[in-house]
């Protein structure tokens, strides 16, 4: 071990121990989750520099058949969706990650007022709005630093149009059916949106689901991983990533796969003051990934107080993009 003064300055670890809202936040919910009987990680801290960075691999993994799905969906959709949207309209996107998607649905829409992004991992959203700026010189670009499933502000509605949401890549389906419900609810309630569009997986063999969620190339697997390195990084806290392994399942009777780190021999971790035993097999679950046919989600839409006002699929039924309506 090195003595104190051997240590170099590292301003991203002083920058760190700087205690903010948002990592004392992420030190809870660890630890709550972590001292369940049932362990259990909460999916949104996946997605710090290192798991947004992972999770963009993903999408173009051969697998991973939601992203390119979606966006071919979203190409032969975006022009209607355009026509009802009308001109003007105030898109604001939820979880906008890498903005891929959005592009194909701004080039359609008639001289929207303003696009706002939404998203947790702010410096990610940052990055990849240099390019689209590129793409939309002439855009109103408003984005939002925000984790969407807490309560949060939009800024001042712009222009005379309808307000959009878009919220693609089935993200929805990392909620409880039930909290994906009062979610849709709370989002029509709280930001009078005219119109949603929103991606939502469906369900489908579940070999197919299966690789999807375990890739032969392992970076499924180092983005689940991830979660635990970014707790060593960011929180007081010794755990060990290498005692764990990588497990997806689908649970047919609740219509979810689920992520998990299965826990390879037994050992201790500890996360501020508190020790947490692991024992071999073992496991946290870190995610759920909730699959719909188009009537469960679209009655899910409709309780929530949403008109289902079309929905669109690809030819092999694996995903669908649905147009919602608020009044
Ligand atoms: C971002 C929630 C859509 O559930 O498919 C990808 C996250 N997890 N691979 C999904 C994810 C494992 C993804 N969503």
């Amino acid at each position: 071990m090195p003595a104190a003064f051997d240590v170099p300055y590292d301003s991203a670890a002083m920058a760190d121990s700087v205690p903010t809202p948002g990592v004392s936040e992420f030190e809870r919910s660890v630890k709550a989750g972590l001292s369940a009987r049932i362990k259990t990680l909460d999916s949104k801290y996946f997605y710090d520099s290192a798991g947004s960075a992972l999770f963009d691999r993903i999408c173009e993994l051969a697998e991973y058949y939601p992203t390119r799905t979606e966006t071919t969906i979203l190409r032969r959709c975006a022009p209607a969706i355009a026509l009802a949207a009308g001109r003007g309209a105030e898109l604001v996107e939820l979880g906008s990650g890498s903005s891929v998607k959005t592009r194909i649905l701004l080039s359609a829409l008639d001289r929207p007022a303003a696009y706002v992004p939404v998203d947790i991992s702010s410096d990610h959203m940052l990055g990849a709005l240099h390019s689209l700026r590129a793409h939309f010189p002439g855009l109103d670009i408003r984005p939002v630093s925000a984790d969407f499933t807490e309560p949060f502000v939009l800024p001042v509605r712009r222009g005379e149009g309808v307000r959009l949401l878009f919220f693609p890549g089935s993200t929805i389906g990392n909620l409880h059916p039930a909290d994906a419900e009062s979610f849709l609810r709370r989002l029509r309630r709280d930001f009078s949106p005219q119109a949603m569009v929103i991606g939502v997986d469906l369900k489908k063999d579940e070999g197919l689901l299966h690789a999807a969620y375990d890739d032969a190339l392992g970076v499924t697997a180092a983005f689940n991983l991830n979660i635990l390195e970014r707790i060593g990084r960011e929180l007081d806290a010794e755990v060990r990533p290498a005692c764990f392994r990588h497990e997806a399942r689908y649970v047919r009777a609740l219509g979810r796969i689920e992520m998990h780190l299965v826990c390879t021999e037994d050992h201790m971790a500890r996360v501020g003051d508190m020790p947490i035993r692991f024992h071999r097999g073992e496991s946290i679950h870190t995610e759920n990934s909730y699959k719909y046919t188009l009537t469960e989600f679209t009655t899910l839409a409709e309780r929530a107080g949403w008109h289902s006002s079309a929905a669109w699929t690809d030819e092999d039924g694996l995903f669908s993009i649905h147009l919602l309506a608020a009044g």
